[in-house]
């Protein structure tokens, strides 16, 4: 049994996610997470609300609440949302843990031992209109690397590039819009990045398996102008985590607190801990998943994020680990996604435009966004959700494929025989070349999912589901039956075990409707198919299983229309 280490990009607190987040992270995250427990494998997947930083100050403030009173309240909502959707996290934690704030100055003061914290008196740019200190990505200017005039001053979003807010051109507030900036003198840490250069670029030379598009993107920033840049890890703000090193004040350093990108992947393992304590566990339990001196030798540790996280996730956050000296467990495989696209233009949580994730669960269930999210999702390039796509994809795939599947099998079991397996006739030829094809295809959607290939792992299991109705329609138990019932036993009982099968296979992508499936089948078998032909006769003769309900309801146009036109605008 493997042991694997699942861990999605942890989602900003201020507000619900829309659809394009969660097929960049979380969605991908749990098929992934639910395929290896359904290999059996021992699966450890983590994600948390990340609630530091200036969005989370400027929200609660909008909501009129103290951020601390907001951050929590947010969290429930983005659980109770994560839950809905089907998504399996094993600890969904806070980043204002007091696990995360522990690790954090933990992980501070080891890099200062380490000497690789310097201290910066620097310029900070202060808004004189707003009242305060404007953090890098409250700033807005056109990027020095790109020239697109929305970058912003923590990271440009057009070419990736890590900035810093005088980097700008043309500066502006964007909480108020105010160009009366003026800089002014604080005092800051910095994580010498630059100093662990090659030992990062050692480390991501060790990864021969990773995407080229993510050590590229990596290696640009090790290699490009001149090289790893040293980054600012402290904010002069109130909420967040109190620069600390580990438990000792940081002279000089009293109310500031450490950066939101410095503290939030260090809750990747605090979040960890926060599980520990919410399952009666002790330290090693985690620890076992976290400290290669301490059983994590063995995990396989895999990262799912969007692409404008990739740069933190390949050099910001391996320098904390590596410069800590300490036997942290590191990345083995990271799963970035391009962006998805809403009707034309892009999702926007600011602007309010697109589905959203609350949106989305109240037309529609999680399996059927789950099943157009995951087979659509932007994996080479960036894909586009139009309610066309939608409504023929959930039509053909979930209703006339997998649906019809179901209800017709079932259906003619009842009226022709009972609702039970019938136990009569053998498999002849037909059966073994569906056998045989099945094998091919599951083989290969094993591959798939095992290589976190998603659209590859939808299309496979699409064509599993049709080679089930390709073989019904073959065979025809309808009209066998009348010449040859016992042929047609065996029909049906083949057919009645493919629902079983693909239960077990469809759970990844469509947890409930496959919980629905095996319900209906009557059984609690979720065994893996690694022999097909054994699998097909997990359910035998006489076996009592029940009609289930329609599983998927066709999208009409009318709905089609009403909802494209509900979600045009903006959010309210
Ligand atoms: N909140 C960030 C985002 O949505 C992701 C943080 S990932 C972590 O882009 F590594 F920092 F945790
Ligand atoms: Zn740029």
């Amino acid at each position: 049994m493997a042991r694997i280490l699942i861990t999605s990009a942890i989602p900003y607190i201020n507000g619900i996610k829309h659809l394009g987040n969660l097929v960049g992270s979380q969605l991908p995250a749990d098929l992934y997470a639910r395929y290896q427990r359904g290999r059996g494998n021992e699966v450890m997947f983590l994600c948390a609300t990340d609630e530091h930083g200036t969005p989370a100050e400027l929200a609660a403030a909008k909501a009129g609440k103290p951020v601390a009173e907001y951050c929590a309240e947010m969290h429930g909502v983005q659980a109770d949302i994560a839950n809905r959707f089907g998504l399996s996290f094993d600890h969904f934690g806070r980043s204002s843990s007091p696990q995360n704030h522990h690790l954090t100055q933990h992980f501070a003061g080891k890099l200062a031992d380490n000497g690789l914290i310097r201290e910066v008196s620097e310029k900070q740019v202060y808004s004189n209109a707003d009242g305060r200190f404007l953090p890098d990505r409250y700033i807005e200017g056109t990027c020095p690397n790109c020239g697109y005039d929305k970058a912003r001053g923590d990271q440009c979003e057009n070419c990736t590039k890590q900035l810093d807010p005088t980097d700008l051109i043309d500066p502006r507030s964007a909480v108020s819009g105010s160009t009366d900036l003026e800089v002014r003198e604080t005092k800051h840490l910095y994580l010498r990045q630059s100093a662990l250069k090659d030992e990062l670029d050692k480390w991501i030379d060790s990864k021969t398996d990773w995407p080229v598009l993510t050590t590229s993107i990596a290696k640009k920033w090790l290699h490009d102008g001149d090289g790893l840049q040293d980054r600012g890890i402290t904010r002069d703000l109130d909420w967040g985590i109190p620069v600390k090193k580990g438990d000792a004040d940081w002279p000089g350093m009293e109310g500031k607190v450490f950066y939101v990108w410095f503290d939030a992947p260090i809750e990747y393992i605090a979040c960890a801990g926060e599980w520990a304590e919410a399952n009666g566990k002790s330290d090693a339990d985690w620890e076992r998943w976290w400290r290669t001196d301490k059983g994590a030798d063995d995990v396989r540790y895999v990262q799912f994020m969007g692409k404008d996280n990739v740069p933190f996730h390949t050099l910001s956050f391996p320098a904390t680990l590596l410069g800590s000296g300490e036997p942290w467990k590191m990345v083995d495989h990271l799963k970035s996604f391009n962006y998805l696209n809403y009707d034309g233009g892009q999702f926007s949580t600011s602007q309010g435009r697109g589905v959203f994730m609350d949106q989305a669960l109240e037309i529609l269930p999680a399996d059927y966004w789950r099943w157009w999210l995951l087979s659509h999702a932007p994996e080479s390039s960036d894909s586009e959700f139009t309610w066309k796509n939608f409504q023929a994809s959930v039509n053909k795939d979930l209703a006339d494929v997998l649906g019809n599947f179901v209800s017709r099998i079932t259906k003619f079991c009842r009226s022709k025989f009972s609702e039970a397996v019938p136990a009569e006739g053998a498999f002849g030829p037909e059966e073994e070349a569906l056998i045989a094809d099945l094998t091919t295809r599951i083989r290969a959607y094993e591959t798939h999912m095992e290589n976190m290939e998603v659209r590859k792992s939808a299309q496979e299991l699409r064509a599993i589901w049709a080679a089930g109705n390709e073989y019904l329609q073959h065979v025809a138990p309808w009209t066998t039956f009348k010449t040859d019932p016992e042929r047609a036993a065996a029909q049906v009982r083949l057919g009645l075990n493919l629902i079983r099968l693909y239960a077990v296979l469809s759970a990844p992508f469509i947890p409930d409707t496959s919980a629905r499936m095996l319900s209906a089948m009557n059984t609690l078998d979720t065994s893996w198919p690694d022999d097909v032909a054994a699998a097909l006769s997990a359910l035998p003769g006489g076996h009592e299983f029940t009609v289930p309900e329609v599983l998927f309801a066709k999208i009409t146009d009318e709905q089609r229309e009403d909802w494209q036109a509900r979600f045009s605008g903006t959010r309210a």
